[in-house]
């Protein structure tokens, strides 16, 4: 196995030794836990070491290393553990603990990270890689070996109840920020599990007699080849081969036919065949059907084999020796199975160290809450400001009405990415601080409208917090703010209403809000401003505070489009589309979601992908792209230069518009670039992206590869999908760019 890490080629003895490396003080070859076996030799590879042990383990121990063994960590009690295998005593293989997720970590309480799609805001790299670098350390902590995150699951519509969980709607955002995530977590020393492999884009849709339409454990995603492998396995394929993901974990849903932990076209042929995966995969709860086919499929560990989604069959012992009894598998399955997971473990460096403890007093509780809130205020995005509302200065108020009961609390998902969080403290907290003695903050939970207007009325400025409600199971029955949403403060708030009753109080209304992903904002003419901080986590009141009185600019911009209406969703056009018809899902939109759908079809949405707003201004300048000299590529560059009054981030992005044919259409536009510039005012900064041949691939599903059609490829540089700042040509594969191809 040779790895990419950090730029350099890696042999696997290296990876080994830099996982020993940074496995922290004390964690040297000889101080591990393998004990004197012949597979403790590191200067073998992990692939004979595994061949070695499994050799030396008897027939019952291999199939008892198939399924996890403790099904209570699920509940995310202090102490526990999302997974739990107990290994091998004879032999000295350790117990191996695994844990959710891809916000934080789920046992006890823990840092509660800003959600993913907040990071995913912050459209920025260096983040990313620090983020998932703190969730490992955290993870290490507590005493975990593999963490399942991070959800790479693109953002096909809105409702999805784990919106909040990815990286929003775009394939390439999601790659860069997904590998970066993964390199950072582990780099700790601890195994990146990336999820759900894969389409698995919806929970399902509650109907009025309580069935779920489209149910993740039954939903039979129907993907054609070419949407698959451009917008849907990208991030996957990233994940593995330049994140060096450890593991992959199959999902729950159907992929056109057979379940996804038992696709052998998926685990097989794509994951292990045409990527090269070396690692192993395990199963997401309940989502292994039959012993016999999820081996040949290639599954190879089942966490949690305490409940089947399908009435199917776990990787029980009593189940793997019934169907090795009965002939549907033989021994040489399992096997292969438990050496692939072996393999996984020692190429981490898992046996040559000693067990990570757990005793999360160690944890940089103070540092990681201050990374936790630089995150939130980066992925906070300002939609709105008129007549520059914002920033507040405390010296120029006198009062200050914060209206809504999600001001006063803690706002998360739910599901397996609930994290209990170490601290918090809520943006109304955190608001009234910031404010200062000299500044009269007056709340009102919202719970009865008129009361809020009349407190929103006499102060200089009003700020309402609202959320939504998102998490695991079922999807949003719409996109309004109410929607799902569970009783707060003992009434029923709404939302969208008391938006309205406070901005007709007052004229200097300003919204916030905490969303899992896109919402309607039905309001957003008569607000001056709107600042989306999703699901922020612990930090989310400091961040908040902070982005709303300038002391930091919101760096964030969007990763998923916000439509005007719901019914402007690709998803939305009939329900064969979403949630499905008899549990079949047809992706006929093809590749046309989220931006590229309101693209293609000219549909104005209310704010477009890539869309956010700085407190100072920015312009992009003297584009210029340059062929690279061999292969097919490109490199663009160009100045960014602040010539606003404050410091503030940019965030310049770079679209292409590949040539379409009469049997391919092509989006106008797909982001191959970006970066997150944070300049001083009057600074300016030459930016560059390198745009790689995949950048300008199609994929050709006869030919059954990624291909460079020839044409004229049109190259924007931009500040949202909608918002072009300049526009170049450049002809590849022997195709030309003609006067009427201008870059339009
Ligand atoms: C989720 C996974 C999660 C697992 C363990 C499942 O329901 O889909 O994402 O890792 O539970 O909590």
């Amino acid at each position: 196995m040779r790895g990419r890490l950090a730029g350099r080629r890696w042999s696997s003895a290296a990876l080994v030794v830099v996982a020993i490396a940074l496995a922290g003080p004390g964690a040297a070859q000889g101080k591990g836990r393998c004990g004197t076996h012949p597979w403790c030799d590191t200067s073998l590879s992990p692939a004979r070491r595994a061949t070695l042990l499994v050799d030396a383990l008897t027939p019952n121990e291999r199939i008892g290393l198939l399924a996890g063994d403790d099904a209570t960590g699920v509940g995310g009690a202090a102490g526990t553990h999302t997974g739990v295998s107990t290994g091998v005593p004879r032999l000295d293989v350790p117990s191996f603990f695994q844990t959710d997720g891809p916000v934080g970590v789920r046992s006890g309480s823990a840092t509660a990270f800003p959600s993913s799609m907040s990071l995913a805001a912050s459209f920025d790299r260096r983040l990313a890689r620090r983020y998932g670098g703190l969730v490992g350390n955290e993870a290490k902590l507590k005493g975990n070996d593999l963490v399942f995150g991070p959800t790479v699951n693109l953002l096909r519509t809105p409702l999805w109840g784990r919106a909040f969980e990815t990286y929003g709607e775009d394939p390439f955002l999601t790659a860069r920020l997904g590998v970066e995530w993964i390199r950072g977590l582990q780099a700790q020393g601890v195994i990146a599990n990336v999820k759900h492999f894969a389409a698995n884009n919806q929970e399902g849709k509650e109907l009025p007699i309580r069935v779920v339409e489209g149910a993740r454990y039954m939903v039979d995603a129907r993907v054609d080849e070419r949407t698959l492998r451009e917008m849907y396995l990208p991030q996957f394929e990233a994940a593995v081969k330049e994140g060096r993901a450890g593991s992959v974990m199959c999902s729950y849903n159907r992929l056109n036919g057979p379940h996804a932990c038992e696709s052998r076209t998926l685990l097989e042929r794509i994951l292990r065949r045409d990527w090269g995966f070396k690692g192993f995969v395990l199963a997401d709860y309940g989502a292994s059907k039959r012993v016999s086919t999820g081996l040949r499929a290639g599954l190879d560990y089942e966490p949690y084999p305490f409940f089947d989604s399908d009435n199917g069959e776990n990787y029980t012992p009593t189940a793997v020796q019934a169907a090795l009894a009965a002939g549907r598998i033989d021994q040489g399955l399992i096997d292969a199975a438990v050496r692939r997971l072996m393999s996984g473990l020692l190429a981490f460096g898992f046996f040559d160290r000693p067990a990570y403890v757990d005793d999360d007093s160690r944890v940089d509780k103070a540092g990681h809450a201050k990374a936790a809130r630089t995150i939130a205020e980066a992925g906070a995005v300002l939609l709105k400001n008129k007549k520059s509302v914002l920033p507040l200065d405390a010296k120029r108020l006198d009062s200050l009405a914060v209206i809504g009961a999600d001001a006063d609390r803690f706002v998360n998902g739910g599901g397996s990415s609930r994290i209990e969080p170490y601290t918090f403290t809520s943006p109304l907290k955190a608001i009234t601080a910031r404010a200062g003695g000299g500044v009269d903050v007056r709340f009102d939970s919202g719970a009865d409208l008129e009361r809020a207007a009349k407190v929103a009325e006499g102060a200089d400025a009003a700020v309402v917090v609202v959320a939504d409600a998102a998490g695991e199971g079922v999807d949003k029955p719409c996109l309004k703010l109410d929607c799902g949403a569970p009783p707060i403060a003992g009434a029923s708030l709404k939302r969208d209403e008391l938006v309205k009753r406070v901005a007709a109080a007052n004229p200097r209304t300003i919204v916030v809000l905490e969303t899992a992903g896109p919402v309607l904002t039905p309001w957003r003419n008569s607000v001056r401003g709107i600042v989306e901080a999703w699901y922020a986590g612990q930090a989310a009141g400091p961040a908040i505070a902070r982005v709303l009185f300038g002391d930091v600019d919101p760096g964030g911009r969007l990763p998923a489009t916000f439509p005007r209406r719901e019914a402007d969703l690709p998803t939305a056009v009939n329900e064969k589309r979403y949630p499905g018809v008899n549990n079949v899902v047809r992706y006929s939109e093809g590749v046309l979601v989220g931006y590229r759908w309101f693209d293609r079809r000219k549909i104005s949405p209310a704010f477009p992908f890539g869309a956010g707003l700085s407190y100072t201004r920015f312009a992009f300048r003297d584009l210029r792209v340059r062929r690279t000299r061999e292969g097919v590529g490109a490199k663009v560059s160009a100045d960014v230069v602040n010539t606003g009054s404050r410091t503030g981030t940019a965030v310049p992005q770079v679209y292409v518009g590949l040539p379409g044919a009469a049997d391919r259409i092509q989006p106008p536009r797909q982001l191959k670039g970006f970066q997150s510039v944070t300049l001083k005012p009057g600074a300016e900064r030459r930016v560059s992206f390198q745009l790689d041949e995949r950048a300008f691939s199609y994929w050709n599903t006869d030919r059954n590869r990624y291909l460079v059609a020839p044409g004229c490829y049109r190259i924007y540089l931009a500040s949202s999908s909608r918002d072009i700042a300049g526009r170049k040509t450049l002809a590849l594969g022997g195709g030309r760019c003609g006067a009427s191809s201008s870059g339009r």
